[in-house]
């Protein structure tokens, strides 16, 4: 089984980007707990960061046919791209949304997720285990071939 951990705008600069807000974990040292968990499940993971829409899309639409599952981190893009929606929507492989921060707890144009109605569930405010924990639920949803957890 095969798992794509998809980071989306800004994610590369983790570690020294707003500490405060989304610690200090770099995107390579989230990869490496991801990884070591992926071991224990024994699954595989591909991680893929981009700053740019079309390449995330791109990527998404591949998911579909190389990956079982997807665990989802859109940055800025998850208040505002109905594209990824789109994409999210398009695929059968079950996507969990996941962010770092609460945005629930932020400013107000954070509190709405444009992607996350398409994606099998979403999971926010925490930090590494938001992606710890997005890739179990999505190892339990391709198991299970379906979009919902038991
Ligand atoms: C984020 C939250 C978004 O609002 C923000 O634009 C990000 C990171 C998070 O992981 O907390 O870039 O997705």
């Amino acid at each position: 089984m095969k798992i794509l951990v998809l980071n989306g705008p800004n994610l590369n600069l983790l570690g020294r980007r707003e500490p405060e807000i989304y610690g200090r974990l770099t995107l390579d040292q989230i990869r490496q707990r991801v990884g070591e968990l992926a071991l224990e499940l024994k699954v595989e993971t591909e991680f893929f960061q981009s700053n740019h829409e079309g390449e995330l899309i791109d990527r998404l639409h591949q998911a579909d046919t190389d990956s079982d599952g997807v665990v989802f981190n859109p940055g800025a893009f998850t208040h505002y791209s109905i594209a990824l929606r789109d994409a999210v929507a398009a695929i059968s492989v079950p996507v969990v949304e996941v962010h770092l921060s609460n945005i629930y707890a932020r400013e107000s144009f954070r509190h709405h997720s444009v992607t996350a109605p398409e994606a099998a569930g979403q999971i926010s405010g925490l930090g590494l285990h938001s992606y710890l924990l997005g890739l179990r639920a999505a190892v339990e949803m391709a198991s299970g071939r379906g979009k919902k957890v038991e």
